[in-house]
């Protein structure tokens, strides 16, 4: 991680407070060194990082949009990962402190959509040529983030074959654990009859829904004891699996808004490409256990 700049010198309360009290009130105007916002935020890098291809003014917010929600996707692994090292440590509690904020991260991700609402076919017919195979398919931290909920195809490591840094972290992500195992681990360790070879199994292939997790989820949902850890980590769970969702569905629309039915920068039929891509189910115990409880 990359270390802050000097001008982030430490304060605490007491300083604070003197400096408000010579200050009048007043923020403080003059700083000896750099700014200490920029020395922390790097704002200044952030904003040098448009760079629109086309001289179409309705590129800028298509371009800052993407970013913004590269920004939540990789926020979002943050906190997956956090949620993760709990649970493996059994800390049902202290994972749904992450779980929250990962929960809220996608509210704000999903919020971000509506500053495409404009774009119609013309409006995107401006600048998408200039585009050329550029496409959304290709972002690394995305499919992170499918790694992480469980959604895993080896197929769709290939565009980042040449690319050793990304696939490298992305290979190791998808040999790994996602949530969904470390869930199913705790549910084992808490006494659910999780057979052997579920939890032993390679975790590098996509999880199938099982018998034996959904009788879990079953048992948690049935059970009404007030402040059930398992419980509230079942809720936030479909939370995430639902905010993720709603992700996908207005990414489909935003799609067929500005494109309709058209083939995708990407290579592939476009709508109808996402639409099968959709059929992916997050979390697919903790959505057929409620058939049944
Ligand atoms: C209205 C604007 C957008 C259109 C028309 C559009 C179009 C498409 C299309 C057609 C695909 C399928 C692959 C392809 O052939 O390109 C795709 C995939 C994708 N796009 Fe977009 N996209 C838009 C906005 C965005 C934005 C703002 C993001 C955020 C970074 C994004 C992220 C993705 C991701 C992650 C995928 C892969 C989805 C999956 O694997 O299921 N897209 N997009």
């Amino acid at each position: 991680m990359e270390t802050t700049d000097r001008a982030v010198r430490p304060s605490n309360a007491g300083e604070r407070a003197a400096r408000a009290a010579a200050n009048a009130g007043e923020p403080t105007l003059e700083f000896v060194g750099g700014l200490p916002y920029d020395a922390y935020v790097h704002a200044g890098t952030l904003h040098s990082l448009q760079k629109p291809i086309s001289k179409d003014p309705g590129e800028m917010s298509f371009l800052m949009i993407s970013q913004i929600m590269e920004l939540y996707f990789g926020l979002t692994c943050f906190e997956l990962r956090e949620a993760q090292r709990l649970l493996r440590e059994d800390d049902v509690w202290g994972a749904l402190g992450p779980l929250r904020r990962a929960c809220l991260d996608i509210e704000g991700l999903n919020a971000a959509w509506r500053g495409l609402r404009w774009m119609t076919p013309a409006d995107f017919n401006r600048f998408r040529d200039q585009l050329g195979e550029a496409s959304g398919f290709q972002s690394a931290m995305y499919r992170h983030l499918e790694f992480l909920l469980g959604l895993r195809n080896a197929a769709l490591l290939r565009p980042f074959h040449r690319h050793p840094e990304a696939y490298e972290a992305l290979l190791e992500a998808m040999r790994a654990p996602s949530l969904w195992d470390d869930v199913i681990a705790v549910l084992a360790r808490r006494g659910f009859g999780i057979p052997r070879d579920l939890l032993d199994r390679d975790v590098a292939a996509e999880h199938e829904r099982h018998p034996a997790v959904e009788a879990a989820w079953v048992d948690i949902y049935r059970d009404e004891t007030p402040g059930n850890p398992l419980w509230m980590l079942g809720e936030a769970l479909t939370e995430l699996a639902d905010g993720f969702g709603d992700w996908r569905y207005q990414h489909l629309k935003a799609v067929q808004r500005s494109m309709g039915e058209k083939s995708g920068s990407g290579g592939s039929a476009g709508a109808a490409w996402l639409r099968r891509s959709m059929d992916r189910v997050v979390f697919p115990e903790i959505w057929s256990a409620r058939t049944l409880v």
